[in-house]
This record gives structure tokens, C-alpha cells and sequence, in this order.
């Protein structure tokens, strides 16, 4: 299977990555700045190509890891080396299918993604949108196979894609404003920073690996560490009185209607 990735960035080097060095797969990649891709192929073993168009012709999977705003950058060398037997990827968010069909004036199958940046430590969760029509199994299959290696791949109808993005694509920066805000808690009580610092990300890694092996419900897990009028129950209690839960409901849904706006 040949996989071209126009755009080597942060998402798509980070894909390329996890993808490099497995079997039966040759990657290729163009990227605007050309030191950035060749620093890239030297790491990975992805073939340079010399510009769109040998890169569309030569792959069976054209992977779209430019800026939303860029795309239109791309179309006019790409479209024309398409064809009916080859597959795009579209990592650019917000872009809808009808949209990227339009833009390649329906010249094969379309696949909308959207990946989050823990994909860079291979620890992602990915939206596949396989809802285009006019997908073979074997591309449906393919595209699954091409992001597992970077963690987890959910097949996403793009009616939910929006709130995907909410809840899953917002997720690492409301995870890491979280940890931030508790790493000032720390501090402010009188804890080293540095050492604030590692103990809430160990926390965080604790608590997550504990939430996914366990075959229990999470509010069993927060069950097993709150004593009645203890600590935890006190904090606990504190959010519930401020109406925590529904303010980061609401902040989900604010993330969900400007998803909807920019799409
Ligand atoms: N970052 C995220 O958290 C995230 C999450 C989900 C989806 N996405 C999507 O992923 C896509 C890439 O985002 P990113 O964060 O990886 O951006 P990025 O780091 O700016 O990567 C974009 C890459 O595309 C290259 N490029 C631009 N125009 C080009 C052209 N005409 N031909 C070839 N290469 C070109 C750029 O080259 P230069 O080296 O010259 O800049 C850059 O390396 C975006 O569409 C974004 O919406 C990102």
C-alpha cells in the first residue's frame, strides 16, 4: 500500500512516524518547507517526492495534512493525477466531505479524519469518517489500519463530527488547563513547582491507566477513594454546590456550536 501525506507538519509527521517501518506499506510525502521533509524521510524511510503531482500519482492513499487554509494550494496539481481507484484522507478539520467531493470534482473516494495531538506519542484517539458511498472494503479497512498505530480509531458518522471535536478534539487542552489549574493549587499551598508539576501529570497517568483496564464504571472507581466527610468528599461537594458538572457540559457544548460555526 502506498501512502503520499501532502503536508509533513505536526499531524502528518507525527502519523508518519507511527506509521514507519511497518510491512507492506511505502510512504511518501512533499511538504513545502523541504529541509523539514527531508529531516523527516532521513528519520523514517519516507520517499520524497518532488512535488503534488508525482506524490498523487504514485500513491494509492493521498493523505491531506495541510491547513485548512491551504488547501486550495493543493487542488490544482493534485486533481488532475486522481483517479477512480485511489483514496484521499482529509486531516484538515472542519472541511466536510461535500465539501473536499466538490473541490476534487468527485475524482474517487473521500475519507474525512480527525486526529488530537497525543498522536504524537502514538497515544491518539481518531475520528474515521467512512460515510462517502462510493468506499471500497478494502479502503474502509486500509484507513483504519493507517491510524491505529497512533492509538485508537473510532468509525465517527460525520453527523457526529462536530461533537467529536468538541468533546475528543478540544480534550488535550481541557485536560492540560485542567492539570495546569491543579499544579497552581499545589503551588499555592506551598509545593514546589517542579515538583507540583510531576505529581499531577503522574495523577493524570495514574487515574487514566486505572479508568481503562478497570471493567468497573467510573463512578465506582470515585466511589472507592471518597470517606464519607472526608477530603475528597469535601472537594467533591464543593464542585457539585458550583455547579461544576454543568459548566464543563456547557463548555463541551460552547466547543460543539463553534464547531458547527466554522464547519
Ligand atoms: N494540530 C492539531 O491538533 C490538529 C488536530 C486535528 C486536525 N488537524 C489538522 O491537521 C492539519 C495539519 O495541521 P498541523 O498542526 O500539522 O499544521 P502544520 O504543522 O502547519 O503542518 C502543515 C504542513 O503543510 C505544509 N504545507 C503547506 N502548504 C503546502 C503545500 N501547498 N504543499 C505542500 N506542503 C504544504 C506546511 O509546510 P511548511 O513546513 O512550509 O510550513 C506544513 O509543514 C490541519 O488541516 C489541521 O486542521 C490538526
Amino acid at each position: 500500500m502506498n501512502i503520499g501525506f501532502i503536508g509533513t507538519g505536526n499531524m502528518g509527521a507525527a502519523i508518519i512516524e507511527a506509521l514507519s517501518g511497518m510491512e507492506g506499506i511505502t510512504l511518501y510525502g512533499v511538504n513545502r518547507t523541504r529541509s523539514k521533509l527531508e529531516e523527516l524521510a532521513a528519520r523514517t524511510g519516507l520517499i520524497p517526492c518532488g512535488d503534488v503531482r508525482e506524490l498523487t500519482e504514485k500513491s494509492d492513499f493521498v493523505v491531506l495534512a495541510v491547513k485548512p487554509q491551504q488547501v486550495g494550494e493543493v487542488w490544482p496539481a493534485m486533481v488532475p493525477a486522481l483517479s477512480s481507484d485511489k483514496c484521499m484522507i482529509s486531516i484538515a478539520a472542519g472541511l466536510t466531505l461535500e465539501s473536499l467531493q466538490q473541490s476534487i470534482g468527485h475524482a474517487c473516494p473521500v475519507i474525512r479524519v480527525m486526529p488530537i495531538t497525543p498522536v504524537l506519542v502514538k497515544e491518539g484517539v481518531t475520528a474515521v469518517c467512512l460515510d462517502d458511498k462510493t468506499l471500497t472494503q478494502e479502503q474502509k479497512d486500509a484507513v483504519q489500519r493507517i491510524f491505529s498505530p497512533s492509538g485508537d480509531v473510532h468509525i465517527v458518522a460525520e453527523n457526529l463530527f462536530d461533537v467529536f471535536t468538541a468533546l475528543i478534539g478540544s480534550g488535550p487542552a481541557l485536560l492540560f488547563h485542567l492539570m495546569e489549574t491543579l499544579i497552581e493549587s499545589g503551588v499555592e499551598l506551598g509545593i514546589e513547582r517542579a515538583a507540583a508539576s510531576r505529581m499531577v501529570k503522574k495523577l493524570f497517568r495514574g487515574a487514566g491507566i486505572m479508568a481503562e483496564q478497570s471493567e468497573q464504571h467510573i463512578s465506582l472507581l470515585k466511589e472507592m477513594s471518597i470517606a464519607p466527610a472526608g477530603t475528597t468528599n469535601a472537594a467533591l461537594a464543593h464542585f457539585e454546590r458550583t455547579a461544576i458538572r454543568g459548566n464543563i457540559m456547557d463548555a463541551i457544548r460552547k466547543a460543539y456550536e463553534r464547531s458547527i460555526e466554522l464547519g
